[in-house]
């Protein structure tokens, strides 16, 4: 299995929009329960182009199976500071991809953001692993802060500073 990983293309948001979706329909992952319509992540993957926010995807055959966006915050005082989010297609879990494609993003974001940050569910172990081997830090616990279909989660706080 030879895979890519390149700077989204505006010819990538339908690809992005399928595994979006199926990421979101798990309903553990993301605070999404399913994609946003395909206008809605054309506009998003036209806009983080335009704004050279880091947002990167995994392609298997030249199709899209992950991404890993970081979009800057909107907020005065704030645009230092860039939130992450990322999944894989779970055909495409456990195999290296999640490092890959986090390591590609932060090449990119490390000269863009001072701040990257993220949250992730205590559930998600394996966010939560590769979050660390990709230097983010805890910073702090939401508890109980989501009802997802495993039950009351806590929400982690991480982040990732970079000398900018
Ligand atoms: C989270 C995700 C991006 C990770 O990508 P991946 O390619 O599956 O993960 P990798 O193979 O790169 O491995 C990541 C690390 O997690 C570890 N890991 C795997 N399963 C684990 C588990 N159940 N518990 C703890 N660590 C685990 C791996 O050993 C690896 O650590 P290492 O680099 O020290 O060996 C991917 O699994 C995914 O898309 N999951 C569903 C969506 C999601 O969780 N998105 C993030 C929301 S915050």
């Amino acid at each position: 299995m030879t895979i890519e990983i390149r700077p989204i293309r505006l010819e990538d948001a339908e690809g992005y929009n399928r595994v979006l979706d199926l990421v979101a329909r798990e309903e553990v992952y993301l605070r999404l329960i399913k994609a946003p319509p395909l206008p809605a992540s054309l506009d998003f993957v036209r806009n983080n182009i335009a704004r050279d926010n880091s947002h990167f995807v995994a392609l298997d055959q030249g199709e899209v199976i992950g991404w890993c966006d970081v979009c800057r915050s909107d907020e005065r005082g704030s645009e230092h500071v860039g939130s992450l989010g990322m999944g894989l297609a779970p055909s495409h879990r456990d195999q290296g991809i999640g490092r890959r494609l986090i390591d590609a993003t932060m090449e990119h974001a490390a000269t863009r953001f001072r701040r990257v940050e993220l949250d992730v569910y205590e559930s998600n172990h394996r966010a939560q692993a590769l979050y660390r081997a990709a230097s983010f830090e805890h910073e702090g616990t939401r508890r109980a802060a989501i009802l997802l279909k495993n039950g009351y989660q806590d929400i982690l706080t991480m982040a990732r500073i970079f000398e900018i």
